[in-house]
């Protein structure tokens, strides 16, 4: 992962993915700020990319992309569509087209670009900003292992990243690119049963937000079934089995179970508006 080194890149679409993107690519020295040229719809925003990171920027999506080694597409997936077919003039088969656009296809990249050039998808999510994403990538029908294994290295600049089939992409879209929204959900609920309980909001919101991220840190680092971790805060008669009762009460599981297959669902319906 230390090897990982990239020439030029080409970020198509600065906005908050993109940024992060390029905060953690240019900041762990992946690439140089002077290879990275990022490119977005309004100038304002590019300024603020060239203050932020001392990167070249341009309103001209071709220009970007000639000599990138890798193009990453961070537009709004409905208007990807467009944006490749603009970028396909440009692209070569020695390049590599990574998107991380919800729901688009590696098929259906490949049939904007109408050329054999190697395409990686990648589903990361917005803790991405922090260091502390994750994401899961894919090739297409001309990338090569090498291809999908940079694609998983570049991501891990930005957190944890896997390689995974693609058929499981619109899944991925509803656990980890949907899921952190859900976990706002949680903590905010939370706190606000420190707030009915008395403590000050900023207390119960901070005690909310690092008991996520420690239970889930535990999950991750003890490679423990959530279950078993549960059992062990769960002392017989006492008050975690109460509250645990009122959760089943309320349908929490189902609930959640429901939130994620929707939101997987809606991820294959995006493309197409
Ligand atoms: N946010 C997430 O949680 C998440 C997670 C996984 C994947 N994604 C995917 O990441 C992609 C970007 O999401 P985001 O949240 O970063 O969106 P965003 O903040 O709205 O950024 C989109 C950027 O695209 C730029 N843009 C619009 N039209 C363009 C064009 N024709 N050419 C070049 N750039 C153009 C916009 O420029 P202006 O700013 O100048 O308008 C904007 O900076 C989406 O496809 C989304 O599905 C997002």
């Amino acid at each position: 992962m230390e090897t990982l080194k990239l020439g030029r890149l080409a970020v198509i679409g600065a906005g908050k993915m993109g940024e992060a993107l390029v905060s953690a690519l240019v900041g762990t020295g992946v690439v140089e700020a002077r290879g990275v040229v990022a490119t977005a719809r309004h100038r304002e925003r590019l300024d603020h990319f060239e203050r932020s990171f001392g990167i070249e920027t341009t309103l001209d999506n071709g220009a970007a992309v000639a000599g990138a080694e890798v193009i990453m597409l961070c537009v709004k997936p409905q208007i990807a569509p467009a944006v490749i077919e603009e970028l396909s003039g440009h692209l070569n088969e020695q390049q590599v087209l990574l998107s991380i656009v919800a729901g688009l296809t590696t098929e259906m990249i490949e049939s904007h670009v109408g050329k054999e050039v190697p395409v990686v998808r990648a589903m990361p999510n917005t803790p991405s900003q922090i260091g502390a994403g994750m994401t899961a990538v894919c090739g297409g029908r001309w990338a090569t292992a090498d291809h999908v294994e940079m694609g998983r290295e570049l991501f891990s600049r930005i957190g944890r990243s896997l390689v995974l089939d693609e058929k499981y992409f619109d899944a991925v879209t509803g656990v980890s690119g949907s899921g952190p929204a859900f976990i706002y959900v949680v903590i905010e609920a939370m706190a606000e049963g420190g707030v009915k309980m008395g403590l000050p909001r900023t207390v119960a919101t901070e005690l909310a937000a690092q008991t996520c991220l420690g239970a889930g840190q535990m999950v991750v680092e003890k490679g423990a079934h959530p279950a078993l971790l549960k059992d062990e805060v769960t002392t017989p008669a006492g008050c975690t089995v109460d509250g645990l009762l009122k959760l089943e009460e309320g349908g929490l599981r189902v609930t959640v179970i429901k939130a994620i297959v929707e939101a997987g669902r809606r991820a294959g319906e995006l493309v197409s508006g």
